[in-house]
């Protein structure tokens, strides 16, 4: 199925099997409830939509890619139920709900990311039609940047420059781990899900990491500007944390001109894919420009 002309079909495809994963969970009802509350029917799936579009773009069947698009969105989403933790970012609302541990208190909001982080993994191994060599490879991946390497350093950089200034080498850093790491990830997986790696891969991992500092950037300069119900979170809460982004730093112009510079290099960087990444440079071009 193509992915530019099937993005509802897609999405709805992701939705579907993201309840079906969580309707198949015996776990305790509390804790599927808040995995529910955080996980289904909210959420823009940029992650997942780029796995299945890096499976297209290196020439295989999006539907061998929805279990790794998943898993993704799986890790995605717990790594935002911590974010939003009074001890990390301390916001009461995520995807227009209450923040997890705002519906279900903070232990099993706790719980709730737990579960889903190493649900992912199982869901990763239940891939049909991938190879065992490449899914090994996914997981391997799929661990190391949702990891101390990727996401969880990047969220640890962040808590410990709060109310200090830190360089732009180091906010760039920053960058890389909490958010251009998973979004790799998702890339990666989507390449491997096609039994693409090499030269593909490195393509997809310079797409990911350009693509990533744009979409963080337009985070960051949301967090001023946005409009909250649009965004279905707070505004402002990084200057209640004394975060350092690319707006404390550069200002939101310079800000501006940055997110569409990485948004360019990420357009740039799929020659490889030559037409069958069309769908990928024009949603790095509608996520520079998003406004939730
Ligand atoms: C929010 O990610 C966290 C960041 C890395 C900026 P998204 O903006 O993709 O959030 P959802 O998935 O749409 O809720
Ligand atoms: C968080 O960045 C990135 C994650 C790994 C969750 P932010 O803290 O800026 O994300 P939001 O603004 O709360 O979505
Ligand atoms: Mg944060
Ligand atoms: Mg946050
Ligand atoms: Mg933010």
């Amino acid at each position: 199925m193509n992915v530019k002309d099937n993005q509802k079909e897609l999405l709805l495809t992701i939705e579907n099997k993201l309840a079906e994963i969580l309707g198949n969970c015996s776990a305790p009802k509390v804790l599927v409830d808040a995995m529910r509350h955080s996980l289904l029917d909210a959420g823009k799936r940029v992650r997942p939509m780029l796995t299945l579009a890096f499976c297209e773009a290196g020439g295989g069947d999006v539907n061998n890619a929805l279990n790794a698009a998943c898993a993704v969105e799986m890790i995605h989403t717990y790594s935002l139920i911590h974010d939003d933790l009074p001890c990390m970012d301390n916001d009461d609302f995520r995807r227009g709900k209450p923040s997890c541990h705002k519906a279900f208190g903070e232990a099993t909001a706790l719980l709730a990311g737990d579960a889903l982080l190493t649900m992912a993994f199982e869901v990763l191994m239940d891939s049909d039609g991938v190879p065992a060599d490449m899914l090994l490879a996914s997981c391997r991946e799929l661990a190391h940047l949702a990891g101390e390497y990727g996401m969880i350093g990047g969220q640890v950089i962040d808590l410990q420059s709060e109310g200090k200034v830190i360089s732009l080498s180091e906010l760039m850093a920053m960058h890389k781990g909490k958010t251009c790491a998973l979004i790799e990830s998702a890339c990666v997986l989507g390449c491997l899900s096609a039994g693409k790696d090499g030269a593909e891969l490195a393509a997809a991992r310079e797409y990911a990491y350009n693509l990533g500092m744009a979409f963080q950037i337009v985070d960051d300069i949301l967090d001023v500007e946005g409009d909250p119900l649009l965004l279905g979170k707070p505004v402002a809460s990084d200057a209640q944390n004394s975060k350092n982004t690319y707006v404390t730093l550069l200002g939101i112009d310079k800000a501006r001109e940055e997110a569409a510079a990485y948004t360019d290099r990420a357009m740039g960087s799929l020659s490889i894919f030559g037409g069958r990444a069309e769908f990928l440079r024009e949603f790095a071009q509608k996520l520079g420009k998003r406004i939730f």
